[in-house]
């Protein structure tokens, strides 16, 4: 709910749990003044303490008022070159060479429904679903118009933010930063967490307290990148899973990024979160508009739990488009690590052949089928089928995976060319390349120019012949390498700093045209795994390859911080062989079933290969997938222990919006002799049913299971794990 107090200039966003609120002060000054637990409507602008502070300017309309600054005050959408020197939200040039932004409230729009921003990813919503706020902050000496942008989604905690910045002026204005949130604490005593990594071991949690200074996480690798996610928590310093308010703040952006906490003088803190400000330049003409990237921040009164549970439902209810939202999602196959480019059309309808008879349901051929792709360096870019290897074409192969009773799906990496292809040696001049310098390889590939309308139309018309060709219901798009020598011969020098924008902006587009055109095809996000799985991507494709490394131990840390924000479905995880392709770990078959279930399942192996009782389970794994599905996917979603603090075991459970059914994943680590005998607190159920176990024995109520506990099976051997299913009776 969103109240407003004109007289006072206060706005109010309330949601369930939580209460937000800003106020235009005597100057017109744009305050931030609370975010926390729920609090009923009043004016928190007196929490603010005004204070004489000497080397803190005082604005020129305070008069002989010194205890105002824009300094110590939590501002709204930070500004600078006026007293505020903590970090900006906004930084642009005038003609003069000006570097001064000051925003004054102007007015307000209040409307029903979600806002949408057009060529951007963004949650979604009807009517009754969201209300939107819209504040407009002026800086009339630049004719420069700030919108700040509000969603409420009430129930799911959620608040989203967006910006747009219009030149009202007739001179053009270089905007050189423009953050999508900016979030003021009075407090310092918080901690930081962030989810960072490298390829094969992406988002991994890492906490600590804020420090004097600013601490920032980012990217400058043209993605969001394996390294740091675009997603960052704040909270209290003794917050864990079930208590402590904590804020999380996720940006629905694929490209260069920053996030950035400053802890400033007077122990308050600020958050700003937007595109890097690295070799970000964007020339706004007179009318110009430039549109920020949507933020979008749960706060949670109780705990890291509740704001999962809380990001998981708004993204799969507000922001995935699935073809599958509300049905069964296809288990899949997928040939990369059974054959890598190695494979003949039998070969992969013999891998399809062995999973269809398991109950496997979608068959994904994966690199190597187009242009004379034999190896990583040629190919890319020629999407046409290698006939030597798929003679016939997809015409010939696709009804032989259909007549199996399987769907089909293919790989592709449009952004992407080699210099050994038909493409690069038609158009050398269509790559991110500086004049004068040889562009830096990557995988031994070149990005194509996506910020390019006419690069990114020949790459779709290829992409549809291809789709037109046969019967195809899951696209997985990949994007393998960092971008380097970013540089479009289709701008002038000056507005070279548009082009890692412009780069997102052009895939999205295509990702767009995509799913209007195919709304039936699943699109996968890949980036060699995980290294763009954001919010961004999500809007696109529901799902992503959450990494490059299958392997079931490894995943349990990458799965883990991957759920802080983002809902099991939209993690793609498969089970593989062992030993595993990427660190030579050797785990059961059922260890890698359990772990790949908490995901958008499937197997990645050659099934052929497999004895007698692995298929069995196989089958068996896919069976029991299929009866836990709803559990799995739209179950609430509960973190039970922490594989970063106890390596024994690791255990999570996915809950029924009812509170009838459970189920509780448990993976054993590092065994010993003589194990302690240990017990397992779950969470979620109702203390009042009796749950029965694994469909025998005599039931126990949901408050001994939270309470006292669950009794951890002594298992012996590497990597055990086991489910427990609980049902109400
Ligand atoms: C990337 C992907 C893999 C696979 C290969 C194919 O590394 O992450 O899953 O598709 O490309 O080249």
């Amino acid at each position: 709910m969103i109240v407003l107090d004109q007289e006072n200039k206060i706005f109010t966003l309330h949601t369930l749990n939580t209460t937000y609120q800003m106020k235009a002060d005597q100057y017109n000054v744009l305050l931030h003044t609370y975010y926390g637990t729920k609090i009923d409507n009043c004016d928190l602008s007196g929490l603010i303490q005004c204070g004489g502070r000497s080397f803190s300017p005082n604005p020129n309309e305070a008069g002989s008022n010194r205890d105002y600054s824009l300094d110590i005050m939590p501002q709204e959408y930070s500004t600078c070159g006026v007293g505020d020197f903590r970090v900006p939200s906004i930084e642009f040039e005038l003609p003069e060479g000006s570097h001064t932004a000051d925003l004054r409230y102007e007015s307000y729009r209040l409307e029903k429904g979600k806002y949408a921003l057009e060529g951007l990813p963004a949650f979604f919503g009807i009517e009754d679903e969201a209300e939107t706020l819209v504040v407009y902050l002026k800086d009339s000496a630049a004719q420069v118009l700030v919108e700040l942008y509000y969603s409420v989604f009430e129930t799911f905690d959620l608040i989203t933010r967006a910006v747009r910045v219009v030149n009202q002026g007739s001179e053009p204005v270089r905007l050189c930063r423009c953050a999508s949130l900016c979030l003021d604490f009075l407090r310092s005593d918080l901690d930081m967490i962030t989810f960072n990594g490298h390829h094969l071991m992406e988002r991994c949690l890492d906490r600590g307290p804020l420090r004097s200074g600013i601490q920032s996480v980012g990217s400058v690798r043209g993605t969001s990148s394996h390294q740091h996610n675009p997603f960052v928590m704040l909270c209290d310093r003794d917050a864990d899973e079930d208590t402590g308010i904590c804020y999380g703040v996720m940006l629905l952006y694929s490209g260069n990024f920053e996030a950035a906490v400053e802890c400033s003088q007077y122990e308050n803190s600020r958050l700003v979160m937007g595109i890097h400000p690295y070799h970000f330049c964007w020339t706004l003409e007179a009318g110009g508009v430039f549109t920020a990237p949507e933020a979008a921040m749960v706060c949670s009164p109780n705990g890291f739990g509740q704001m999962s549970r809380q990001y998981h439902r708004a993204i799969c209810e507000h922001l995935l488009r699935d073809p599958y939202h509300g049905k069964y999602k296809p288990v899949l196959v997928n040939n990369w690590e059974a054959t890598y480019f190695d494979f003949t059309a039998d070969r992969l309808v013999d891998i399809a052949r062995e999973a269809a008879a398991l109950g496997i349901e979608l068959f994904v051929m994966d690199d190597g089928w187009f242009g004379t792709r034999n190896d990583d360096n040629s190919g890319l870019g020629d999407w046409k089928v290698n006939l030597e290897k798929l003679p016939g074409g997809l015409e010939a192969l696709v009804p032989r995976i259909r007549e199996l009773g399987m769907k089909f799906g293919i790989w592709i990496e449009p952004e992407m060319v080699n210099e050994d292809s038909d493409l690069y040696r038609a158009h050398p001049d269509w790559v991110l390349q500086v004049p004068g310098r040889a562009p830096s390889r990557g995988r031994g590939q070149l990005v194509l120019d996506f910020s390019r309308r006419d690069v990114r139309d020949y790459i779709y018309d290829q992409i549809r012949a291809v789709l037109m060709s046969a019967d195809i219901s899951y696209i997985k798009w990949d994007m393998n390498r960092s971008l380097t020598d970013v540089w479009s011969a289709s701008l002038p020098a000056g507005r070279q700093g548009e082009v890692y924008h412009r780069y997102v902006l052009g895939v999205y587009d295509l990702l767009e045209r995509l799913h209007c055109d195919y709304p039936h095809i699943l699109i996968e996000g890949c980036c060699g795994g995980g290294g763009r799985f954001d919010g961004g991507m999500l809007y696109y494709t529901p799902q992503i390859w959450c990494s490059d490394d299958t392997d079931a131990i490894d995943r349990l840390h990458i799965q883990y911080g991957t759920s802080f924000c983002y809902p099991v479905c939209t993690m793609g995880a498969h089970v593989s062989a062992v030993p595993n392709e990427q660190n030579g770990r050797i785990t059961p078959l059922k260890t890698r079933g359990i772990t790949a279930m908490s995901g958008a399942f499937g197997y990645e192996m050659d099934l052929g290969k497999c004895t007698a009782e692995e298929k069995t389970e196989i089958r068996c794994q896919v069976e029991q997938y299929k009866t836990y599905y709803d559990l799995l996917h739209h179950g609430d979603y509960y973190r039970l222990t922490s594989p970063l603090k106890d390596s024994s075991y690791t255990a999570w459970e996915q809950v029924s919006p009812d509170q009838r059914e459970a189920l509780v994943n448990v993976i054993l680590g590092t065994t010993h002799a003589a194990p302690p005998f240990r017990c397992l607190r779950l969470k979620g159920l109702n203390p009042a049913f009796q749950y029965q176990i694994n469909g025998t024995g005599s039931p126990q109520s949901g408050e001994v299971l939270m309470k006292a506990g669950y009794p951890v099976p002594q298992i012996q051997g590497d990597y055990p794990a086991f489910q427990i299913y609980l049902k109400a009776m």
